[in-house]
């Protein structure tokens, strides 16, 4: 949990706000080193978990690229200091603008999830005179085991070329003279805690490797995507995921030939422990079956748990008294405006501080301005004296 020094900070703060663990990020960024880069792997931060721009220039300064999914992301890694030349660009719907302002800035490589998606690449590279790296973001069909929302390697799902298409896209690619084929790409889903569906991935991509190097082209890149999860039950115990387990299995199982290097974007398992949600309680109620915690945070700051029902841990930082269960909910006029249902906490009452750990993947970045509701300002560790 926090030290005292922290909660009797937040005491002064407006609720409710994002904090950042900085230490937690470090030592986070420290095990992706040890495991992961010393092994001569590429990791790309995948922008979308969390674009603040001091956590990214901490993760920069740590030696990790960007993968972005947008033109303003794309905008945001610069400004925060990663070069171009670090900077992967993803996405199913790239629109004409971003892809110019990628091509502007020469960026490492643009992952492509369909055919015609190559062909408009080609004729906005052609008319800015440049050759674009590509990836072939390639659709493994591999059940990633984790929420429906958050699944993307299936057939069924929007992402990526299907393996039925590969050949012909293949075929065509000489044709398009403005893109240079550099890699593959896939990514199975999110938030992924069995490492099956891992082992399946790297089988699937040795062998579409190996088609793609049969038929006379070179890939430098295998870039495997994200999806390793945290523990949100236990952000305490695990506040740092089991990295060197993770690089292992793919250090195991992934078959690079000489000149390829392989590639991961990552972006809960790098951020999502550092970042708390802290509100306040506003109302108690007690009720004949039920008892409420209504707290000022709502699913316009934290959006996860009506969108995903995923149960983050909730720390009640300014109370010890025995427990009692409680549906911990937002002020918000909707019923899925709730954080948490039925769960024993320290009985609270009006003013208690509470934290929604693990919030710091898809937290921040998916907040909304719903009521409009206004942004309290974000604090950082390294602000508390
Ligand atoms: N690469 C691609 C192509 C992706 O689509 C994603 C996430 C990542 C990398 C990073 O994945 P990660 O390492 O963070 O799992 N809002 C949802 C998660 C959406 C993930 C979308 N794609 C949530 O709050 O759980």
């Amino acid at each position: 949990m926090f030290p005292a020094e922290v909660t009797d900070f937040f005491k002064d703060q407006k609720t409710p706000f994002y904090y950042y663990d900085l230490d937690v990020l470090n030592a986070t960024l420290k095990k992706i080193k040890k495991h992961g880069l010393s092994k001569g792997y590429h990791v790309h931060f995948a922008l979308k978990a969390n674009n603040q721009p001091k956590i990214l220039k901490v993760i920069e300064e740590a030696g990790l690229g960007a993968d972005c999914v947008s033109g303003g992301e794309i905008q945001r890694a610069i400004d925060s200091g990663f070069s171009p030349g670090d900077i992967a660009f993803a996405g199913v719907g790239k629109s004409d603008e971003e892809i110019e302002l990628g091509l502007k800035h020469d960026i490492f490589c643009f992952n492509c999830e369909s055919p015609q998606e190559l062909e408009v690449l080609n004729e906005l590279a052609g008319k800015q005179d440049k050759t674009a790296r590509i990836a072939l973001r390639l659709n493994p069909n591999v059940e990633a085991d984790t929420h429906e929302y958050i699944t993307t390697g299936l057939n069924e799902n929007k992402f990526g070329i299907n393996a039925s298409d590969l050949d012909e896209v293949l075929e065509k690619l000489p044709e398009l003279e403005h893109l240079k084929l550099i890699g593959i790409h896939f990514h199975i889903g999110s938030q992924i805690e069995n490492f099956a569906p891992f082992e399946e991935l790297c089988k699937k991509a040795n062998a579409l490797n190996d088609h793609i190097e049969d038929k006379g082209f070179e890939l430098s890149v295998i870039n495997v995507g994200g999806g390793f999860g945290i523990n949100y039950g236990h952000p305490n115990d695990n506040s740092v995921p089991d990295f060197e387990r993770f690089f292992e299995l793919f250090e195991e199982n992934i078959k690079l030939k000489d000149h390829q290097k392989l590639h991961f974007e990552l972006g809960r398992s790098v951020v999502g422990q550092c970042g708390s949600l802290i509100t306040k309680v506003l109302y108690t109620k007690y009720g004949q079956t039920k008892n409420f915690a209504i707290v000022d945070a709502g699913m316009t700051e934290l959006i996860r748990p009506a969108l995903y029902q995923a149960a983050h841990r909730i720390d009640v930082l300014t109370s010890s008294k025995p427990e009692k269960n409680y549906d911990v909910v937002g002020p918000i006029c909707e019923s899925s405006d709730t954080f948490r249902k039925d769960i024993s906490i320290p009985e609270v009452k009006r003013g208690d501080l509470v934290a929604i750990r693990s919030a710091g993947a898809y937290g921040e970045v998916m907040r909304s301005a719903y009521n409009l509701r206004e942004a309290n300002p974000t604090i950082y560790s390294d602000e508390i004296e």
